[in-house]
């Protein structure tokens, strides 16, 4: 999905710092991000994109400045804001380890994600809903997984079991999804199969990504706007087109041309 510009925002995130042990590690970085976007997050190493994801999901306070998502409160200046479970629930993470349960089977892992929308005692019952039954197939055949939904997790490639975390958010009814490198840990075929997920959710679905990454290629074929962490600033906001050689230079240091081309 193209989002036009009348599209709401999923994510403002304005003025925001952090640090640790007095090292400033992001300075007063400022950006939205509409609905329907899918924009890759780069830099190197220690830019800070971990933290940027961690502060947006509000797993930890930020020193300063705000983060609001779905136009709720994150990060107020300094603390975390309470924020309803309709919006937690409404924001996936994705990390380079899959985070799903290895010991219980795809199937199981990926209706978890609807279990929040439960009434308590039917979790309790060892019995899944018929209408969150068909969501989890139709989510497993979405992401290419439909064969695999009774094995058990651990037993799953690395790149199922990230594609069955995506299953799991499309269970879970996500409308914004911050992947930290998802697919850094891949060989080339499996990550291109789960960024190919990830874009036809983007698509398909509306959902919003923001999704670090460490290969430039990734982000030019798959994100068509790119923000870049350079020293825990943004070096650059823009279409993804527009990352030359000389902005990647910029961004990276001077031994990015010959990285690039190996
Ligand atoms: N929990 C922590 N305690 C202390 N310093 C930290 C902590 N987490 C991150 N840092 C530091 O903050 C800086 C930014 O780290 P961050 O993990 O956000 O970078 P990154 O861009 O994700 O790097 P990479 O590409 O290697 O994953 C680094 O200098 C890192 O050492
Ligand atoms: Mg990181």
């Amino acid at each position: 999905m193209t989002p036009t510009p009348q599209e709401p925002n999923a994510l403002v995130v304005e003025g925001l710092s952090h640090s640790f042990g007095g090292v400033r590690v992001l300075r007063r970085i400022s950006f939205a991000v509409r609905q329907g976007e899918m924009v890759a997050l780069i830099g190197p190493s220690g830019a800070g994109k971990s933290t940027l994801l961690r502060l947006l999901a509000g797993l930890i306070p930020a020193d300063l400045g705000t983060v609001s998502v779905l136009g709720e409160d994150v990060q107020r200046e300094g603390r975390l804001a309470p924020r309803s479970g309709a919006v937690r629930a409404r924001t996936g993470l994705i990390f380079q380890k899959p985070n799903l349960v290895g010991r219980l089977d795809l199937f199981t892992n990926v209706a978890l994600g609807g279990v929040q929308a439960l009434a308590p005692w039917r979790s309790l019952t060892g019995t899944w809903p018929r209408g969150l039954r068909a969501a989890v197939l139709d989510a497993l055949a979405r992401t290419g997984l439909a064969d695999k939904a009774g094995r058990r997790a651990s037993l799953l490639s690395g790149g199922e079991q990230q594609r069955g975390a995506l299953a799991r958010l499309l269970v879970q009814r996500a409308r914004l999804v911050l992947a930290d490198e998802p697919v850094a840990a891949l060989d080339p075929v499996a990550a291109h199969r789960v960024m190919e997920t990830l874009t036809a959710l983007n698509r398909q679905d509306g959902l919003t990504v923001v999704v670090s990454l460490h290969q430039i290629s990734q982000a030019r074929r798959h994100c068509p706007r790119v923000i870049a962490l350079s020293d825990g600033q943004i070096a650059y906001d823009g279409p993804t087109e527009g990352l030359d050689m000389g902005r990647l230079a910029q961004i990276y240091g001077p031994d990015i041309e010959a990285a690039v081309i190996a």
